[in-house]
């Protein structure tokens, strides 16, 4: 079936997030302070948004934040293609440096990306994370 990856709204990753991360908090919940400096993909299929992730870029150092694909689409390779994506784009835009914070159960997944663990991790609302990050 055929895809596309584009730029899409803030609103519109909103929606995605709240339904595939934090469900149980308020919808404001996943809105963050950024969101207004940040560029959002995500991957369309017909005409229906699977895969959203935020791209935050800070001179030559970049963050992708909240990447999720709707729970009944996962493992069907959509986050792969949207990650290597924006891998691209970051590349494109001068990015030198590409990070994020991990989800514990998310390092192996990362990794295939060519992302790395540093030795930063931290625990948030019960989460375990880890700071990945890969040179462009
Ligand atoms: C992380 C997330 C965005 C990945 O999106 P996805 O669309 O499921 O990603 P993919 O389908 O490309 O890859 C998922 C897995 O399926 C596998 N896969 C990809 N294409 C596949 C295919 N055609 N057939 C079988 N398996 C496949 C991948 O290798 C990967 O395996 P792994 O998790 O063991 O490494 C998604 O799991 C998600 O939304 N999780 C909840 C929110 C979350 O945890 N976000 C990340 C926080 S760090």
């Amino acid at each position: 079936m055929e895809t596309t990856i584009r730029k899409v709204d803030k609103q519109q990753v909103w929606e995605l997030r709240h339904q595939v991360m934090w469900s149980d908090k308020p919808f404001d919940y996943i809105k963050l302070e950024d969101d207004d400096l940040g560029f959002h993909f995500g991957l369309i299929r017909e005409n229906k948004l699977i895969s959203v992730v935020s791209l935050f870029i800070n001179n030559e150092e970049a963050q992708f934040r909240k990447f999720a694909t709707l729970q009944q689409e996962q493992g069907k390779g959509y986050g792969s293609a949207l990650l290597d994506f924006v891998l691209k784009e970051a590349k494109i835009r001068g990015v030198k440096r590409i990070w994020c914070n991990a989800r514990i159960n998310k390092v192996d997944f990362y990794r295939k990306f060519g992302l790395q663990e540093s030795k930063s991790n931290f625990i948030k609302d019960g989460k375990s994370y880890v700071i990945m990050e890969r040179y462009l």
